[in-house]
């Protein structure tokens, strides 16, 4: 029989997060390893979303997402940073920023174009880029303070590229770029004459003072940016898979004229009650950020004392923690033991690398779970046997 999985997609086996949650439910490990809080968002939301569908709103909605929910995202862009936007044509609603990102990819992209990648990168963009036809280029950051370098960055770019991805709040090392990072990507986009998506979902997750910059509100970049977020981690809501876009008109077609294909709407009860959370106001959003502030903290601290690598990450709800320091050197075999050794789980930082040398000795572990259940992880890891 013929191989039925293509040549492209099998190098890409299962996702790293399907392996280590798998691990962590079979050892009835604490999930330090996936990015999904163990609560959920505010009720009201939820009651929100309960009533839409009592009332009927169940049947397909327009592909490009509800009115309510468009024109919320442009007033929340317009609230934080300043853009004007047209909720008609310039805001697309998705099945989570991961389908914003492979069908923006996907509207974007002709074989044989390249598109640059900063790692360590989340999961989806090298297979995204992959299936839309495109050759990744990558940019390395390392631990640990995952800086840019310029030479690097321009080399990476030529008359092939065609987009570059940019993750900032940066999942997993927890970068948030400067703006002299910005300044220099806007005009290598420029002078190259690509497009950059980029993929904020943690734009409200900063701390000490970190504040988040989107590219395309940079000079030049808004008819050249794919903007991305999503509802996901805002209103701890991952399942529900909210995710939405902001670009030029021209651009927006673009990535339309694939997600009409790809899931064509997504589910307007949720979407409905996401245009309600977007309207929560101030008090929600520096409350969200206060609280991880609280778990990030607490995390630091407590990793510190038992000996991990620790830097406060400056954005997200990660911290990539170093295990040299306790005598470990191979992630993998660090975090592939770690459930049934202590009760815990965490994800192996090379996943995110495709050469994976780099990163070998970091682990990424998520702080987004309830206070109790952090410090009952770290009791468990502090009674990790040393190596050294
Ligand atoms: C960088 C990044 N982008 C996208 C996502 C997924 O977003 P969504 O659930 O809206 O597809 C995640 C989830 O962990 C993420 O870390």
């Amino acid at each position: 029989m013929r191989e039925p999985m293509t040549r492209k997609l099998a190098p890409f086996g299962v996702s790293v997060f399907t392996e280590f949650t798998r691990l962590a439910l079979e050892h009835q490990a604490i999930n330090l390893a996936q990015g999904f809080p163990d609560f959920d968002g505010p009720d009201a939301i939820k009651e929100f979303a309960c009533e839409r569908i009592r009332r009927g709103h169940n049947q397909y909605a327009p592909s490009h997402g509800v009115a309510a929910l468009r024109r919320a995202i442009a007033a929340k862009v317009q609230r934080c940073y300043g853009l004007e936007v047209d909720a008609e044509d310039e805001v697309t609603v998705y099945a989570g920023a991961t389908e914003a990102i492979f069908s923006s990819l996907a509207g974007l992209i002709e074989p044989g174009d390249e598109v640059i990648l900063f790692e360590p990168a989340y999961d989806s963009y090298a297979p995204s880029t992959v299936m839309a036809g495109g050759t990744p280029r990558y940019v390395t950051l390392r631990f640990p303070d995952f800086a840019v370098d310029e030479d690097e960055l321009r080399a990476a770019f030529s008359p092939r590229t065609k987009a570059i991805v940019l993750n900032t709040p940066m999942n997993p090392c927890g970068k948030v770029f400067s703006r002299a990072e910005l300044s220099l990507i806007a005009e290598l986009c420029q002078q190259f004459d690509c497009f950059a998506v980029t993929d904020e979902v943690y734009e409200h997750l900063t701390f000490d003072g970190a504040s988040h910059l989107p590219l395309i509100a940079l000079p030049g970049m808004r008819q050249r940016t794919v903007m991305i977020s999503s509802t996901a981690k805002t209103f701890s809501m991952t399942g529900w898979k909210v995710g939405y876009s902001v670009a030029g008109p021209r651009l927006t077609a673009a990535s339309r004229s694939s997600h009409q294909f790809v899931t064509f709407c997504t589910p307007p009860p949720l979407q409905e009650a996401m245009a309600f959370a977007m309207g929560l106001g101030d008090e929600y959003f520096s409350g969200l950020r206060q609280s991880y502030a609280e778990r990030r903290a607490l995390l630091l601290e407590r990793l510190a004392a038992i000996g991990f690598d620790v830097r406060p990450p400056a954005g997200t709800y990660y911290v990539a923690a170093g295990i040299g320091p306790l005598g470990f050197d191979d992630d993998y075999a660090f975090c592939r033991g770690l459930p049934a050794l202590a009760g815990v789980s965490m994800i192996p930082f090379s996943a995110f690398y495709r050469d994976r040398h780099a990163g070998r000795d970091v682990v990424r572990v998520a702080f987004c779970k309830s206070g109790p259940l952090l410090e009952e992880a770290c009791v468990r890891l502090g009674r990790l046997p040393r190596r050294s």
